[in-house]
Formats: C-alpha cells, structure tokens, sequence
C-alpha cells in the first residue's frame, strides 16, 4: 500500500483517487502524522502532497522524518518537493512570480519515472509534457545526490530525482487531468518504482469485506436507514450479503423524494435481495411541520430533526439492535493535513439526511470508510445492483423540499415529480451523436426545480394560469464549481413539450444557465 501526506492541497484526494485506479490501496494522512504510524503503516512508497502554504510560512509543514529512514521511495508533488528539497539539503526560495496553470516542461535526462513519457518533441528533439502548475515558490539547488529531471524557462528545477534513493519529485501535479501524462507518472511510481501490488479490485473486496463485518457484528443485530442514495444502498446490499437477517433496513419516505423512489427502494431490497426493510410512510408529518415554512434553512432543520425523531422512533422498537450501519465514504473521514489552512464558509448546511446523532447508544459500523465514490459504486456493481440504481446522480438529503422554492406543499411536490420525471427520462433517452453517451450520463446532476410563480399561457382556445418549472443540469467533478450543460435544444425543446402537455398545472419551462459559482446548483 502507498501513503499519501496531506499538506493541504485541494487537490490530494485527487491523487489517492488515481493510485487506487491503478489498483492499489493508499490512504491519505495529515503530514504531521508520527514516525511511529508511518512505520506501522509499512507503505511501500510515500507521496507528499502540495499545500497552498509556501516552505516558509510554517514550520510545521514539513514530512516527518521516518519519510527519510524507511528506504522507500517518496514521490514529492508541488509542495511536496519543496519540502523534499528543503529537508535534503537543496534551497527553496520564495518568487514573486506565480505560475499557474499550462505549463510546457522540459523532461531531462533519463529517470525511470520520466523515461519515453512525453506530449511531443521540439525542434531540436527534447522530450515535453504538457501539465499544469499552480506554485509561487521554487527549488533553486538541488539537494546532494539529485540530478535534474525537468525544467521549465520560468521554473529551471520543474522535477528532480535521486535515483539511488528510490527518490523523485515534480513541481507541477500529475494528479490532474489537465497533466496529460500523469496518470501514467503515478502508474510509473506505485507500481514500477515502489512496487505495490496491483490488488485493490472490488470484486475480491467483497469476500474481505463481509468476513470483516461478520467478525465485527457477530450474532449481533444491525439497524440501518436507507435512503435510496448511493452510498446507503451499497452498504445495505454489502452488510445484507454478510449477515442477512440480523440486518434491519428502515427507510424513510419523507414525501419528497423522486417519482416512484419509494416502490423501486421497496422492490430492490424487500423483493430482489429479500432484506428485512421497514418502509414508514412519514410524508403527512413531514409536510405538516414544514407547513407555512419558506426559509430555505429552517426548512432544512426542520427535515433534518423530523429524519432524526422518526428513525430514532423505528430503532427503538428494535430492541435487540446494538450496531447502527451508515454509508459513511472516504472523503468524509479524511483528516486534511497542513495546519490550520482549511477554513471552508458554509454557504448551505448539508447536514446529510441520514447523520444521525450519538444519542442512540448503537456502536456505528460503516462498511464504506476506505473506498472513494467510484468505489462504492463499482462495489455495489459487484455486490448485483442495478447499474442505473448504482450510478444515479446525487439526490440532496431534504429532497425536493428544497426544490419546491418557498413553502413547500404536497401539491407541488406531485407537479414536480411528474415534471422532474419526464426531464430525466429524456436526458436518459437521447445520446450524444459524438461521445455517444446519454445525457444523463453526461451530466452530473439534472433535476427540475418548482417556482411558485404563476404565469399565462394559452392552450387550445382557453387561457391558462399556472405555474412554471426550471430545469437544471450541470457538469462537474467534485460539486464545488459546475457548468451549466449545453443541452441539445432539441433535447430541451422535447422535454418542454411534454412537461407542459402532460403535467396539467404547469404551463411554462425555463432552462437555467447559470454557473456555480456563483449560483450554486441547487435553488435553495
Ligand atoms: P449546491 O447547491 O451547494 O450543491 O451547489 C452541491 C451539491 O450538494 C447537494 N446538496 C445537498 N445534499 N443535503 C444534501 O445531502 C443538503 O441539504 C444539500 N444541499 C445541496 C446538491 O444536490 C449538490 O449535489
């Protein structure tokens, strides 16, 4: 396995998300974890992430120094070369030129990880790789023992290696996709220079992934809330495969969940895998406290708290429950590194419907803590879900309570539903000529939003009133920044004629074309 020390860069889980494509497990840490852990995690290399912090602003950044003793390879990204060279013996300096974005590199010499990798060749012949850059401060001299291993005009020391070490760094990131070679640079360091074994696949996970929980639970009993997403179904599907009837699912329909969500969740579980499910109907004691509510946060308290009280009701009359089983992923336990640099405002409270509160007195068990997204959902794959189930765009907690703008009512929450059904049947029914692709899979997150505003329109010889829908799809990769997808307009031209042929009540459709930021993609 490979460890990767997190200075806090935005961009580390992106380098843990590439070595666990090529098939090997890596976990991320803060970079001032002890010597001790490092030694007891025996990695078979180590990666040191960037940082937006520069060599100089913080004493502590720095790698620990078993990093140094081991005798393993370490691959420093960015940051992590600076502080590669400064603890070797080279020199960092700070430059008041900041080079971010495209770069063109230089790949000198011949070391094993930059050897025949290039983009294309100058004129007189020089191997170059086109990446990307983000970094204020620079190696100025390399440390004993380094040779040069890339360069730019503005970065002369853009990568340098001490091969007899096992010891290699880059100040650009091959962790981005914009770094055309450097999935291929990462391939080069886990698997040919740190020889880690190429065993992470999903498939055989399962096996030790069910006698872990068996283990863990023994003949005890387990309880846990599904939501129809992703992540609680997967963890459903997987704890159900290792113990079966000790495992009780309870879903939640808060009546403001997608057309027939509720029926499929009943028929995947309680029909296809023959899972205990206790399906309760809450949706009158939902909309009852959300009545008269229009504030876009205390609508989402209020669904938040009801979630709790309801689940908490259910898990009570199950008293022989000791464990409660969540969806919990890897991105939700990583610990970034970098001291004190991470301060994110909270634009919205994404308290996740599905957190629930220690007061319960259960012991958690969650099976999904090592694996990212993607893992989850070829597990779940894996585990004989449907596809379409398992790669579904995200649905927010509060569901459609916060696509219903303002007060949130049954009656809007039904026009919706029927309108947000048709948009998603078209973008799954209509393939991209180029990619050929749908545009469901083509987009991140597509979904119809409700405007309690009326408007007229005209059908037949009559007037009408009513109300309008909003559709939105975007593209992204990680949520925090999205484009506005360029749909076909004949893709948008069909949804719209049906919506307002087949959904009485609502006689207008919009497309939203705003970005995030700084819109966000939700309305509210
Ligand atoms: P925004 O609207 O902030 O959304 O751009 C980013 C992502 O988060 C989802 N989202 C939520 N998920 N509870 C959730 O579980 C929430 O309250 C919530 N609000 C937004 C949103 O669907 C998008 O994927």
């Amino acid at each position: 396995k490979i460890l990767i020390l997190d200075f806090g860069s935005q961009v580390t889980q992106l380098i843990a998300r590439r070595v666990r494509e090529a098939h090997v497990y890596c976990e991320i840490h803060p970079n001032d974890v002890s010597d001790a852990f490092i030694r007891e995690f025996a990695p078979k290399g180590i990666i040191l992430s960037g940082s937006h912090a520069s060599t100089y602003e913080s004493e502590e950044l720095k790698a620990p120094d078993a990093v140094w003793q081991l005798g393993i390879p370490v691959l420093g990204i960015c940051y992590g070369m600076q502080t590669m060279a400064a603890q070797l013996g080279g020199k960092v300096e700070y430059s008041d030129h900041r080079e971010f974005g495209y770069a063109e590199v230089r790949a000198h010499g011949h070391t094993e990880l930059l050897r025949g990798v290039q983009d294309f060749a100058t004129a007189e012949g020089h191997g170059m790789l086109k990446v990307w850059m983000s970094h204020g401060d620079k190696v100025t001299a390399l440390p004993p023992g380094f040779k040069l291993m890339a360069s730019t005009p503005s970065c002369p020391i853009a990568g340098m290696a001490d091969e007899s070490r096992g010891y290699y760094a880059v100040q650009f990131h091959p962790e981005v996709t914009h770094t055309l070679q450097g999935r291929e640079l990462l391939n080069r360091f886990v698997l040919g220079i740190a020889k880690a074994r190429p065993d992470w696949v999903m498939g055989n996970y399962i096996e030790e992934a069910v006698a872990r929980i068996r283990e863990q639970v023994g003949s005890e009993e387990v309880i846990l809330g599904l939501s129809g997403g992703v992540d609680s179904s997967v963890a459903a599907a997987l704890i159900h495969r290792a113990i079966g009837d000790q495992l009780t699912c309870v879903f939640v329909d808060h009546g403001l969940l997608r057309l027939n969500e509720g029926q499929m969740v009943m028929e995947m579980f309680a029909g296809r895998l023959h899972a205990k499910v206790v399906h309760v109907d809450a949706s009158a004691q939902f909309l009852g406290h959300l009545a008269g509510v229009s504030d876009p946060e205390a609508k989402r308290k209020i669904i938040g708290r009801e979630f709790v009280e309801v689940f908490q009701a259910e898990a009570k009359k199950l008293k022989s429950a000791k464990w409660l089983a969540q969806g919990t992923i890897y991105p939700d336990v990583i610990e970034s590194g970098g001291a004190k640099t991470k301060k994110a405002t909270t634009i919205k409270s994404h308290h996740n419907v599905g957190g629930l509160p220690e007061t319960l007195g259960l012991k958690l068990l969650e099976p999904l803590r090592e694996l990212f997204k993607d893992e989850v959902r070829e597990l779940g794959v894996a585990l004989g879900l449907p596809h379409d189930m398992v790669y579904r765009h995200p649905f927010p907690g509060p569901g459609l309570g916060v696509r219903i703008l303002g007060e949130v009512k049954k009656d809007y929450a039904d026009l919706l539903r029927r309108a947000d059904a048709i948009f998603i049947e078209e973008l799954r029914n209509t393939r991209d000529e180029v990619s050929g692709k749908t545009w469901y899979e083509l987009t991140s997150q597509a979904f119809a939003v409700f405007l309690p505003v009326k408007s007229v329109g005209v059908m037949g010889d009559g007037r009408t009133y009513d109300y309008v829908v909003a559709l939105r799809a975007v593209q992204t990769s990680d949520f925090m920044t999205a484009d506005w997808a360029e749909l076909p307009y004949s893709l948008l031209k069909r949804t719209s004629g049906r919506i307002i042929n087949e959904v009485r009540g609502i006689n207008r459709v919009t497309y939203d074309v705003s970005s995030k930021p700084p819109a966000t993609i939700e309305w509210e």
